[in-house]
């Protein structure tokens, strides 16, 4: 099938799922619950939970039995969003091209949604699957969201910005761990679910790590260079309050190798796999190119 028809068909899937799944927007407290609605249902790439679909299905599992984990996945994105957007973090108005959480809503309710959002994740990882599964499920999305990865990540990003002297190994620690270690989760967890052997659960965490590292770069050079009604949230932010970022610290003709170079690790890492990777790669490229 068609590259962009298949991805179509698995974000209609993973928007179906979270509407059928989430706690129905006027059930109490009511205010939650829409908050919660509010920002999961604002659109986005879904890259993650495409990215578990995708690989369940190329390690010979069903789409069908990734569907939630996939939720999971992209409920605790969302929740990193929203708690990335407050103002004692990035303190960003716009999201999703709409107004950020806390300022449709308000601060408290904001911090509550994001943390019933992740809450929720593991919800859905330990109600939908085999004991066994669900714990190594559950051990590789904690693992990622963790203090030692997304938090750790989001930590060093924001001491980060009182200094001047950031070396090239603390942002790439940054950028591993407060992006790139989601896109292995994703990864992995679609490897699990489908019954991959440890050569390929190894070969998806490579690909993880260097198409989140190629994301992240991407994404700083985007903050640099596109313009807030394209990227759906406010550009130039990151300079304006003195971030790490592959662009301040390389400059962008180098951002756009590295991120170039690790685009295509990802990609030999994806072609060692046993399965036909056509649409995973095909992901990897395209997001590559992406504009937002
Ligand atoms: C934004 O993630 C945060 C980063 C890790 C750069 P995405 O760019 O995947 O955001 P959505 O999900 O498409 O809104
Ligand atoms: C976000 O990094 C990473 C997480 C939310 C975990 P950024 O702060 O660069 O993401 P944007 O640019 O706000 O989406
Ligand atoms: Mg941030
Ligand atoms: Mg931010
Ligand atoms: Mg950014």
């Amino acid at each position: 099938m068609d590259f962009t028809v298949t991805l179509k068909h698995h974000v209609a899937r993973v928007e179906t799922g979270l509407d059928r799944h989430l706690p129905a927007a006027g059930t109490r407290p009511a205010r939650l619950h829409a908050a919660m609605r509010y920002s999961l249902q604002a659109g986005g790439k879904r890259l993650r939970p495409v990215l578990v679909l995708a690989t369940a299905e190329v390690c010979g599992g069903m789409a069908d039995a990734a569907l939630p984990a996939a939720m999971a996945i992209e409920c605790l994105h969302t929740y990193s969003l929203i708690h990335d957007d407050l103002p004692c973090m990035d303190n960003d108005d716009l999201r999703r091209g709409r107004p950020t959480v806390h300022r449709q809503f308000d601060e408290a309710t904001a911090l509550l949604a994001g943390d019933a959002l992740l809450t929720h994740a593991f919800a859905l990882l330990a109600e939908n699957y085999p004991d066994k599964l669900a714990a190594a499920l559950v051990r590789e999305l904690a693992d990622a969201a963790g203090s030692r990865r997304l938090i750790g990540g989001q930590m060093e990003d924001l001491l980060a910005e009182k200094k001047t002297d950031t070396t090239t190994e603390e942002l790439e620690f940054i950028h591993l761990n407060k992006t790139a270690a989601m896109i292995e989760a994703a990864l992995v967890m679609g490897g699990l679910i489908g019954g991959a052997n440890e050569g390929s659960i190894a070969a998806l965490r490579r690909a993880g790590r260097h198409l989140g590292l190629a994301f992240q770069i991407i994404d700083d050079i985007l903050d640099a260079t596109a313009d807030t009604a394209t990227l759906g949230k406010t550009a130039g932010k990151d300079a304006k309050a003195g971030k790490a970022t592959f662009v301040r610290l390389h400059g962008l003709e180098k951002s756009r190798q590295l991120a170039e170079e690790h685009s295509t690790a990802a990609l030999t890492a994806l072609a060692s796999l046993p399965g036909d990777a056509g649409f995973l790669k095909a992901l990897v490229e395209s997001m590559s190119r992406r504009v937002s």
